[in-house]
């Protein structure tokens, strides 16, 4: 599939928007200064698939977050702004994925990935 290029101007602080790239949904989530701090201060001994919040952001863009909605354990969508950690909720069987889309707990075995993307100026990504 092609490249896409998204707008997020439309979305406001604590808001997120759904797209779809190469058929999979993409969560992109404009983080509220709380949710930055709560993904920046866990110690990766805590996660059960270690990553950095800075591994999963650009730099200078921390307030965006850009996952693939689906739940590393058996595919279902995980519900934004849901859960134990101020991140995503997946109905199925109850994984809880953190403000970073890092899997806490619940029998998702990985993160929620990150797309390739990149930002093509202060408002517009292209995933892909
Ligand atoms: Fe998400 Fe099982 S598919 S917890």
């Amino acid at each position: 599939g092609a490249p896409i290029e998204v707008d997020l101007t439309p979305i406001a602080e604590g808001q997120d928007i759904k797209v779809f790239w190469r058929g999979k949904p993409i969560y992109i989530m404009n983080r509220t200064k709380k949710q930055v701090e709560e993904a920046r201060s866990v110690s990766l001994s805590a996660l059960p698939d270690p990553q950095t919040d800075q591994d999963r952001t650009k730099e200078g863009y921390e307030q965006w977050l850009v996952v693939v909605g689906i739940c590393t354990h058996l595919g279902c969508i995980p519900i934004a702004h849901e859960g134990l950690f101020d991140g995503f909720f997946c109905p199925c069987h109850g994984s809880q994925y953190d403000s970073s889309g890092r899997i806490r707990q619940g029998p998702a075995p990985a993160n929620l990935p990150v797309p390739p993307y990149q930002f093509v100026s202060d408002t517009k990504i292209q995933i892909g």
